[in-house]
């Protein structure tokens, strides 16, 4: 039977959930919704759908049985409340949500409601991403020791209800939870405030995890080129990911033996050894998303990226706010 899909919101995001839906098999796009009248129009014209200004009327009108919510942070829990108390399965873009607040009131209306609620972190779809965790699982690294992370880019001029790391702090504390398979024990961070008319534009991150690995966290939206990679090192050398395009290097420790006398251990150090570019299928991770999250409503399962998922994610960026503004490090749970 066919899904029927609907997109909330069809802006720089919105637009791409209702391309990939209206070319993906056993889904049917019912329509879109978005306040600018003028622009779903045309949209909806491309795709031959309906388009509403009121999201209400859509969800009364189509009947969905799944929606995309792409419009601005501010609005995810309105609008995502809506969908889930008609018993629509809802993928919500990242953040989850403003608030944590508002992310836990949204978790407990999905279980209430008995639908899927997966959040848009897109970057856990992206194949590099899925090639290193991969590889990280067959122990190719060993031990991980730091995980830098690096977000930066021009101001989006379109983003005005949240500040850097709101916006773009939850891609990568999700990725470094997901990667490591370890949770985030203290953090501190300094952030800057510089074009941005009322919020933080620039954030220096510091993190320690329970398996004891430490990591860094840069992101900023005053930067003229947009640069998106993952530094991994460990016992066995270093990874490095681009999320842009999607190359996944390994810089090997030329040094490192797994057998030897503990004592020589301290002799042995790391050195330069061979450099390896793996080959990566390169696909587009929204599609995968969109795909996971179709066979989590077909299928009765949890999507790949869960409520609980984005609220961590989005906890731990409001408390490198909360660090940066309070001068101080925030400490969890038991630290290793
Ligand atoms: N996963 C990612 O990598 C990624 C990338 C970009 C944006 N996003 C997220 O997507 C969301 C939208 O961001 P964007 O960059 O597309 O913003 P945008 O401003 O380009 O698009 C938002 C759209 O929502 C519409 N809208 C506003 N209020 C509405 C309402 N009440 N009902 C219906 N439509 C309404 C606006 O007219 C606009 O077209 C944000 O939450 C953002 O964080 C995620």
């Amino acid at each position: 039977m066919m899904l029927k899909a609907a997109v909330i919101g069809v802006g720089s995001m919105g637009q791409h959930h209702a391309r990939i839906y209206a070319e993906l098999p056993g889904v049917e796009l019912v329509g879109i919704a978005d306040t600018d009248a003028a622009m779903c129009e045309r949209l909806a014209h491309r795709y031959r759908l309906r388009s509403f200004a009121d999201y209400h009327e859509l969800l009364e009108e189509t009947r969905p049985d799944a929606v995309s919510i792409a419009v601005p942070t501010s609005l995810h829990y309105k609008v995502a409340l809506a969908a889930i108390e008609r018993g629509v399965h809802v993928l919500i873009e990242k953040p989850i949500a403003r608030t944590v607040d508002e992310a836990e009131r949204l978790i407990i209306a999905a279980e209430q409601a008995r639908v899927r609620l997966a959040v848009g972190h897109v970057e856990r779809f992206n194949p590099v991403v899925i090639e290193l965790k991969r590889r990280l699982a067959q122990g190719e690294l060993g031990r991980i020791l730091n995980f830098r992370a690096y977000r930066l880019g021009p101001l989006p001029m379109q983003i005005g209800d949240v500040g850097v790391v709101i916006d773009l702090a939850t891609h990568d504390l999700d990725l470094m939870r997901y990667l490591t398979g370890s949770e985030i024990t203290r953090l501190y961070a300094e952030v800057q405030h510089v074009l941005h008319l009322s919020l933080e534009d620039m954030l220096t991150g510091v993190l320690k995890f329970a398996n004891g690995a430490t990591g860094t966290l840069e992101l900023s939206w005053l930067t003229p080129t947009k640069i998106r990679e993952l530094y991994l090192t460990g016992e066995r050398g270093m990874f490095l990911a681009s999320l842009l395009s999607q190359d996944l290097f390994f810089f090997e420790n030329g040094q490192f033996t797994d057998e030897g006398w503990p004592n020589l251990q301290i002799l042995r150090g790391v050195g330069e050894g061979s450099m390896v570019r793996f080959r990566i299928q390169k696909q587009e991770p929204l599609r995968k998303e969109l795909e996971d999250f179709v066979e989590a409503v077909r299928q009765t399962r949890s999507p790949t990226v869960k409520g609980e998922d984005g609220l961590i994610a989005l906890k731990l960026a409001e408390d490198l706010i909360r660090s940066s503004r309070e001068h101080r490090v925030l400490i969890y749970g038991e630290e290793s």
